[in-house]
């Protein structure tokens, strides 16, 4: 039987858990805005033609933060034509997904939206087919008080008060070809860096993103994010990272499993590459990661489908990448959350891509359902019980299974975080396929602790690893109670005490200890 054994004190912590690691995006892009975010015909819209059944399990779920407008979208589309009388605004021709683009939903729409969801945006400026002009301009339309064009442009659409939207992505992934506008590294890093500093002219307060590469798999990676910040350090917060995982023919069970040893290496691959230009600088500073678009993608279907080929006609809305998850993709997903939490003190933003329809947390059906993805249950747990907690230093030593492509690998993944009340919350996933693994969590240096909720997610019980979530049965995948956990008192003065579980195949658990008495 596979075992783990992980050491936490509560003396070792990394960092407070960043507030916006459980950011999503919303792109144009399928049905994530229109029939997924937006559809005023249907009988839950709002007076704004919002979904309020979508809205509220954005707002279960949660999500701190949601990156807008795209993704690949973004890097052809004007802003202005999605701002003033819906009447008034152009039909476009989305070139990244070959669809038509009704302007209908814009700017103000988002930011109604993102007030009535709880969240925060964090906007995308287009770097492929315009630059820094639009994209003051655009800073200046959400940012600016008033008295000037596009401020007063604002307060004419009804919107008086600026946005204030702080977290400002530079492009997006302008290091793939298949981006409208792509550029080398470094045709890309001076306009960053010259968009960046005159975007800190109109509002000094932003925060700005450059963006990183597409993957790690990129023939330019680790290259790219050194010609970027080499002539953009002082002018951005942070510098993107985008991954997305999947099961196919050329990545097997075992390796898909282990997405997140892949996110951890380009973690910190691209932590050192930015302290490496830092040192040439003399910088004190420290870059920032925003992994700003990241899940489970069948992009191995995508790539052979009649749209990506070109062969489909321009439509509104249709159904693009709407892939459906299973209990085996949302335990990857709960690793890629550990692998994002336990690099909380480089990783300042994470946006799970995206929230509804389109490779979604959610799925809705126009003028019917929504309902949560399997994939949106481990994304809530952790993001509810990690949101104002500290990230704990966590030494695991696990039983190991081999990949094709990372060799040995944990079977046993450990994250975990205390609070400030003396609870200690660990996230917890076996890969292994048939055996249940035996777990011991040494816990160094805080008060005594008893067992408290623990929850999983995992192949049981009638559910097998393809199982999903559907229209009819939303909730057929669900986190179930883990019994059987005991906390055994140290065995010595000054010993750890020790927390004992057993996970069963395949799963992802939530396990809470708190204070005794
Ligand atoms: O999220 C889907 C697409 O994936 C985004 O538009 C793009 O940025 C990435 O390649």
């Amino acid at each position: 039987m596979p075992r783990a054994r992980a050491a936490l004190d509560a003396s070792f912590t990394t960092a407070p858990v960043p507030r916006r690691l459980f950011g999503s995006f919303v792109e144009h892009m399928g049905r994530c805005v229109y029939t997924g975010i937006y559809e005023p015909e249907h009988a839950a819209a709002d007076a704004d033609g919002l979904r309020s059944d979508v809205l509220e399990l954005v707002r279960e779920v949660g999500p701190t933060i949601v990156r807008y407008p795209g993704g690949n979208f973004v890097s052809g589309y004007d802003w202005e034509d999605g701002v003033g009388p819906v009447a008034d605004r152009p039909r476009r021709i989305d070139r990244a997904w070959r669809t038509v683009e009704t302007n209908a939903f814009g700017l103000d729409e988002f930011s109604r939206w993102a007030d009535k969801a709880g969240t925060e945006t964090m906007y995308a400026v287009n770097l492929g087919t315009r630059g820094l002009q639009e994209a003051c301009d655009v800073l200046e339309y959400a940012n600016h008080p008033s008295g000037t064009k596009f401020s007063d442009l604002r307060r004419s659409h009804g919107r008086e008060q600026p946005y204030g939207i702080q977290w400002w992505c530079l492009g997006n992934e302008m290091d793939g070809p298949w981006q409208t506008g792509h550029k080398t590294a470094l045709e890309y890093a001076r306009l960053a860096g010259e968009t960046a500093r005159a975007m800190k002219q109109v509002d000094p307060s932003v925060k700005l993103v450059a963006c990183g590469s597409s993957s790690r798999s990129m023939p330019t990676f680790g290259e790219w994010e050194r010609v970027v910040l080499e002539e953009c350090y002082d002018d951005v917060e942070l510098i993107s990272a985008h991954a997305y995982y999947e099961e196919s023919e050329t990545t097997p069970l075992a390796d898909f499993l282990a997405s997140a040893v892949d996110m951890d290496l380009f973690i910190e691959s691209v932590a050192a590459t930015a302290d490496a230009v830092g040192a040439t600088k003399k910088s004190a500073k420290k870059i920032g990661i925003s992994f700003d678009e990241w899940n489970v993608w069948n992009q191995t279907a995508w790539n052979t489908s009649e749209r990506a080929a070109g062969r489909t006609a321009w439509d509104v809305a249709p159904r693009v990448i709407e892939d459906e998850y299973s209990v085996t993709d949302a335990v990857v997903v709960g690793t890629l959350l550990n692998s994002l939490l336990r690099h909380g003190d480089r990783v300042l933003v994470g946006c799970q891509a995206q929230l509804v329809n389109v490779i979604g947390l959610l799925r809705s059906e126009p003028g019917g359902a929504a309902w949560k993805q399997p994939i949106a249950l481990p994304f809530q747990e952790m993001r509810n019980r990690a949101l104002g907690a500290t990230i704990l230093d966590v030494r695991t030593t696990s039983t190991t299974y081999e990949t094709g492509r990372y060799g040995a690998v944990d079977l046993v993944d450990v994250t975990a975080v205390t609070h400030d009340d003396g609870r200690v919350t660990a996230f917890v996933a076996n890969r292994s396929l048939d055996e249940a693994a035996d777990v011991d969590v040494a816990l160094g240096g805080f008060g005594p602790l008893v067992p408290g909720e623990a929850l999983v997610l995992a192949a049981t019980d009638g559910q097998d690893r393809w199982a999903t979530n559907t229209a009819d049965a939303p909730d057929a995948v669900r986190l179930r109670p883990l019994s059987g956990v005991t906390v055994e008192a140290p065995e010595r003065p000054g010993a750890a005490a020790v927390a004992r579980f057993q996970l069963p195949p395949l799963s992802w658990a939530v396990v809470e200890l708190v204070p005794a008495g």
